[in-house]
This record gives C-alpha cells, sequence and structure tokens, in this order.
C-alpha cells in the first residue's frame, strides 16, 4: 500500500466574522491524505467537516470565511498562499469535490452533456468541441449510466438522485483528480443506490489512484469506504486511525460514544446520529 502523501493539512484554523466578531470554528486541525486511500472525516453536525473541505478548496464565502493559521500543502505547495489565478486552475483539475445535494451542484438549466463539457473546456481547452463530447460520453460509460447518448442531452430534473450524483461523479472525475473530496455524497440517496455508489467510487479509485478525504456521519459507510479515519469533534481532531484500529479499538471517549450508536451487525439502514453535548474537558489539549 502506497504512503505517499499527496496532501498534508497542518494546524488548519479557520474562523467567520460575524456581527458580534470573529468566531473561531476550526481549531488547529491536522492530518495527512495518501495516494489511493481514503480518509473518513467523521464528526457530528456542526463540527467543522464541511469548513475544513471548504478551507482546503479555496471556496471559503468571501469576505466572512478565512483562514488565519496553519498550511494545507499539497504535494509539498501551500494552498492557503497560493494565488487565487492558480488555485482557480488547480479546482476541478487537480482537486475536485463532490457534495451532497447535486440538484444544487447541477445547473437546472443546462444540460448534462453541456455541463460536463464545460469542465472539459475549462481545464483541456486544447480539445475539440468532438472530442469533449466524445469524451463526455466515456465518462458518463464510466459512472455507468444507462443508455448515455441519450442521457447527455437531458437535464438535471430528467434523471432520479442516484444518476445525478452518478453525474456529478463523472464531473469531479473528468480531468482524472489526484484529489476527491466526498462531503456526505450518498447521505440524500436510498441505502442500495449509496451501495452501488460507493462501490462505484471505490472502482474508480483503484483505477485512478486518486486520495479520496469522505466526510460522513454514517460508520457503517466509514467501514465500507475509508482507510483512514479522522475523528473530528468541535473543530479538532480528536482521533486518527486507520480504520481497523478505530474499529478494533476506539481510544477517545467521542470516538467510543460514536462506535456505541453504531447499528449492530443486522442490516438495517442506517440512521442519522444524534450526538447529545458532552463534558468538554475530554477535548483540552494534551
Ligand atoms: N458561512 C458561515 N458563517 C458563519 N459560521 C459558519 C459558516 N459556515 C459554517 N459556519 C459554522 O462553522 C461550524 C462548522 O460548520 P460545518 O458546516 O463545517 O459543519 P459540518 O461538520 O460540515 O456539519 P454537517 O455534518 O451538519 O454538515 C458551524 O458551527 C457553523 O455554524
Ligand atoms: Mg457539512
Amino acid at each position: 500500500m502506497s504512503s505517499e502523501v499527496v496532501l498534508s493539512v497542518k494546524n488548519l484554523e479557520t474562523e467567520f466574522l460575524t456581527d458580534n466578531g470573529p468566531v473561531k470554528v476550526l481549531h488547529g486541525v491536522s492530518f495527512d491524505v495518501k495516494k489511493g486511500r481514503t480518509l473518513g472525516l467523521v464528526g457530528e453536525s456542526g463540527c467543522g467537516k464541511s469548513v475544513t473541505s471548504m478551507s482546503i478548496m479555496g471556496l471559503l464565502p468571501k469576505p466572512y470565511g478565512n483562514i488565519v493559521g496553519g498550511e494545507i500543502l499539497y504535494r509539498g505547495k501551500d494552498l492557503v498562499s497560493m494565488p487565487s489565478e492558480e488555485m482557480y486552475a488547480m479546482r476541478g483539475d487537480r482537486i475536485s469535490i463532490i457534495f451532497q445535494d447535486p440538484m444544487t451542484a447541477l445547473n437546472p438549466v443546462h444540460t448534462v452533456g453541456k455541463q460536463l463539457m464545460e469542465v472539459l473546456e475549462l481545464h483541456r481547452p486544447e480539445l475539440a468541441k468532438a472530442e469533449q463530447r466524445h469524451y463526455a460520453l466515456q465518462m458518463l460509460e464510466k459512472v455507468r449510466i444507462p443508455m448515455p447518448e441519450k442521457r447527455i442531452d437531458e437535464y438535471p430534473h430528467n434523471l432520479s438522485g442516484g444518476m445525478r450524483q452518478r453525474v456529478m461523479i463523472a464531473m469531479a472525475l473528468a480531468c482524472k483528480p489526484d484529489i476527491l473530496i466526498c462531503d456526505e455524497p450518498t447521505t440524500a440517496l436510498d441505502v442500495t443506490v449509496q451501495a452501488s455508489i460507493l462501490e462505484l467510487m471505490r472502482e474508480l479509485q483503484e483505477e485512478t489512484g486518486m486520495a479520496m478525504i469522505f466526510i460522513t456521519h454514517d460508520l457503517g459507510v466509514v467501514a465500507e469506504i475509508c482507510d483512514d479515519v479522522a475523528v473530528m469533534y468541535a473543530g479538532k481532531i480528536v482521533e486518527k486511525a486507520d480504520v481497523f484500529e478505530l474499529f478494533d479499538n476506539p481510544q477517545h471517549p467521542y470516538t467510543k460514544r460514536l462506535m456505541g450508536l453504531m447499528p449492530s451487525l443486522d442490516h438495517e439502514p442506517k440512521q442519522m446520529i444524534d450526538i447529545q453535548p458532552i463534558d468538554p474537558s475530554m477535548f483540552q489539549d494534551n
């Protein structure tokens, strides 16, 4: 198994400017993501998972959201200090993201094909129009959309939720990124569709060797797709382990609580975890 670190987040601190002054949301987040491996980022709602992914993508809402400390090293290059034009070129090309709700990420007024071709126009301008369309069709095939020749000229609302998510995956992977961030990509889907999307992502990862960050509430999904896990609580990483270690021997009290809430070995649909506040003294720095 490869141990080449593709992305290294070091002591990341992100804050938002609010009417009541700056509020820090990330308090020194650190983790590494390795080539061909998937890091699960788990934790309760509001702990800072999406803010972490937005910080990496350079997509914090401006001017309110700001990185105020730390580094995000992509193959040794700091994304935090990278000029915005360079970051713009990187996004969707070297580092891509898939969100939970493809309906908000896809443009309802353009066909699936046009949206896929836009990604190629931006990052692969050397391709002629016909080549772009050919490539877009190949991508739809790759994510196993049935009848891609027909689907390519349809609009997002003509597709099911699972199919829309496949289109999002096709767009995110069109340029063969080094890193794919998945922010709860299957939460809105029913369990069987979720399973087939996870399987597809695993296969595509094996084929391309990309590194993935997989954000989820669902420890069943973690067991399914992740190699390593970082557990986040209140803007900090409180535990890091490989997935077997984490399930066998959770160390942190918060992780143990997450495990305790996991459905047992039956195959019932996973439920959202509703965590009650626990004693903050557990999370003091050591
Ligand atoms: N635009 C914003 N302005 C101010 N605060 C924000 C903004 N976006 C996020 N936050 C705050 O940052 C914290 C972390 O939010 P984030 O969206 O990262 O949580 P999350 O872990 O992704 O939760 P979920 O599992 O519900 O998606 C929350 O307290 C949230 O209120
Ligand atoms: Mg989120």
